[in-house]
């Protein structure tokens, strides 16, 4: 049997912006196939530059991102970046005017698959979802709830290695956050692993670990 390769590791990351404090003070994290990963911590404690990191979206100070045990090199970023993760954020951000269709197709057609293709992927991420009656409506007339429903289809549609998720349910309240939550844990692949930065404990009480960011590091918690 060939040992898996965990899709993407931090090793002895540290992070600063300019010359302002340590953000990440050593940061070692491997995130394996298939897992969920709350990264949980106080505002201001690096949650989404943890992230940002781990989606190659920004280099860190010192240490080194992985993506299939490979670092990560400069001249790769774009690719890898394009091609293993997608991410879910705390403010829905989806093109008003189109419909949940086109929105949910977003990341596959800039993959360059083929439109047709696309449709049919986003359609089947939208009935994961739990909206195959509301694809063709325009996302104007689309719920907060349904609205971040819309978002997860599309990241999930792209069939990515990595779903990066910075406090999903952040603006939504209870109900609403259980809704958000089902959906994102019956449309991800069982293969797909993801990171989700949260303050919310219905969060974590779903991912397989949870890691507390405190003075730069991480520690694991037991599940609450
Ligand atoms: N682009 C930036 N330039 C300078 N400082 C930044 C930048 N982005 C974040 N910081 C600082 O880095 C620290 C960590 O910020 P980060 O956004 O990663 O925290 P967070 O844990 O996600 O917080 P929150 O829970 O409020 O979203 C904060 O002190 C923040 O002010
Ligand atoms: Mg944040």
């Amino acid at each position: 049997m060939t040992p898996t390769t965990a899709p993407v590791s931090l090793v002895g990351v540290r992070h600063r912006y300019g010359r302002g404090p340590w953000v990440l003070d050593g940061v070692d994290l491997t995130v394996e196939s298939g897992e969920a990963v709350a990264v949980m911590g106080p505002s201001g404690s690096g949650k989404t530059t943890l992230l940002s990191i781990l989606g190659l979206l920004t280099a860190p100070t010192d240490g080194e991102v992985l993506v299939a045990g490979e670092p990560a090199g400069t001249r790769r970023r774009g690719r890898l970046r394009a091609e293993w993760f997608t991410w879910v954020f705390q403010t829905v951000n989806v093109l008003g005017h189109r419909s949940a269709l086109d929105n949910a197709a977003l990341g596959l057609l800039a993959r360059g698959v083929p439109r047709p293709v696309a449709s049919r992927r986003a359609r089947e991420a939208l009935a994961a979802v739990g909206l195959a009656s509301r694809a063709d409506a325009p996302v104007v007339e689309l719920s907060g709830g349904e609205l971040q429903r819309v978002c997860i289809a599309r990241a999930t549609a792209a069939a990515p290695r990595v779903i990066l998720a910075d406090e999903p349910t952040g603006q939504l309240d209870h109900a609403t956050s259980l809704t958000v939550l089902d959906a994102l844990w019956a449309a991800r692949r069982p293969e797909t692993a993801l990171v989700v930065a949260t303050h919310d404990p219905e969060v974590a009480g779903r991912c397989d670990r949870v890691l507390g960011l405190v003075d730069g590091r991480l520690t694991e918690r037991t599940t609450p």
